[in-house]
């Protein structure tokens, strides 16, 4: 058997000592796909000719357009490619894993237990049969690619069960000072800036968190809320869904108020104008072009007049991201496992132009960590956040006007 010394993309061939000396630098591939850290090697060392508007101090203006034009869809997509159809993937997959469980169990985390722990609590693929029998959820291509370093992407138990752990490493890696308590800071930073933008839920309010996975963000939410009615998360995976419902049911402080539902996030069902927020956490760079489209729509749809969509994501202008893709290495082995962050690098600079194609009034951005942002579009209307009229009637203490008058002409 002969074995390839190189592999051709676009004409070149380039060794895979090369590739794999990438992976070395390489701090994290798999999971959220925010866990990336700039380090000396992999941050400058490249040209910077994918950021045109950089200031000499290395700040910058650049637009998602200008930054994605040079690198993405050229040699970087030829690269993912060749690399998602080489023999080297399965052990980049295996480096990528690696990576997010090691930085997980830096912090303490039993990720073989916890994985051989909810492994063997129920049984999952009877579980799983009784979903799916009384569901009738349409799938869409662009959710049946390989994520993470999954090779059924997020529809498989392997994903389900590690979600809430890769979350941990990705926290810490964001907070590398805090530890364990990064995922923490990560989540509080989010809810922070959602404050910061202006997102109301007004009392019995219903709160929507679309792509919820196994609910970690969902059950965040409910914590930000107390007084919302209903937190309703929505996922295209059951395994996820059932791995989040399995956590609800395990833990006996639940909040009664989070209901997870197996579902496309762009046909939630939810009725139109029903709910106060609508939040992407971590979702938007999974998504295709016509998925972002049609879940932005769908948002603006259940949302009621002056109901916010809070999206958290990758900044995309963060000096860590402009960096990253300009090295066409690195992200071209981060590409390969997450086949639309192509898509979200050159197209996500636009959000904001999306949300009011979408309908959004007023959109705010913040940052969320020196890599996150939160962008904030509230649907116009009025936001009435009185009580109804018979409540205010009962609130109602002032004196009857007769009395007044009585009081003031006898006084
Ligand atoms: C990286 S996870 C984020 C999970 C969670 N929001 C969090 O912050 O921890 C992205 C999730 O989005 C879900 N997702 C992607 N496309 C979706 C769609 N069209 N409808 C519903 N969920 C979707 C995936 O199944 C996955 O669980």
């Amino acid at each position: 058997m002969q074995i390839a010394t190189s592999m051709t993309t676009g004409g070149r061939s380039i060794p895979w000592v090369a590739v794999l000396a990438s992976l070395s630098v390489l701090s994290s591939v798999t999971g959220f796909q925010t866990a990336v850290r700039p380090t000396a090697r992999n941050a400058g060392g490249r040209s910077n000719r994918a950021n045109p508007t950089s200031s000499p101090d290395g700040s910058s203006s650049t637009g998602l357009a200008a930054a994605s034009t040079d690198f993405g869809g050229m040699l970087g997509d030829k690269v993912a490619s060749a690399i998602v159809g080489s023999p080297i993937y399965p052990l980049l997959v295996r480096q990528a894993k690696g990576t997010m469980k090691k930085s997980a169990e830096d912090i303490g985390v039993d990720w073989d237990a916890e994985v051989a722990r909810l492994r063997d609590a129920q049984d999952w693929d009877a579980a799983l049969a009784g979903l799916l029998e009384t569901s009738s959820v349409e799938v869409p291509d662009y959710y049946k690619k390989p994520f993470h370093a999954y090779a059924d992407g997020n529809l498989c138990w392997e994903a389900a069960w590690e979600q809430h752990l890769a979350s941990k490493a990705v926290g810490f890696r964001n907070f590398p000072e805090d530890a364990e308590r990064g995922e923490y800071l990560l989540r509080k930073g989010y809810e922070a800036q959602m404050e910061r933008l202006g997102v109301l839920v007004e009392d019995g309010g219903l709160v929507v968190d679309l792509g919820c996975g196994s609910g970690t963000s969902t059950r965040y939410l409910a914590e930000q809320f107390p007084s919302a009615g209903k937190v309703v998360g929505v996922d295209l995976s059951p395994y996820m869904l059932l791995t989040g419902r399995f956590m609800q049911q395990e833990d006996e402080n639940a909040d009664p108020r989070v209901e997870l539902e197996y579902g496309d996030a762009a046909r939630t069902g939810l009725e139109d104008n029903s709910a106060s927020l609508v939040s992407l956490s971590l979702v938007v760079h999974e998504l295709s072009t016509e998925g972002r489209r049609s879940i932005l729509a769908e948002a603006f749809r259940i949302l009621r007049p002056g109901g916010s969509v809070s999206i958290m994501e990758m900044d995309p202008s963060a000096p860590g991201y402009i960096k990253l893709r300009n090295n066409p290495m690195l992200f071209s082995i981060l590409r390969s496992t997450e086949p639309y962050l192509d898509v979200y690098f050159s197209e996500a600079g636009n959000i904001d132009a999306e949300l009011q194609e979408a309908g959004f009034t007023t959109v705010r951005k913040s940052g969320v960590t020196g890599r996150h942002m939160a962008v904030v579009g509230v649907k116009g209307g009025t936001f009435d956040l009185r009580a109804d009229f018979k409540q205010r009637e009962k609130d109602d203490t002032h004196l009857q006007t007769h009395r007044a008058d009585v009081w003031v002409k006898t006084r």
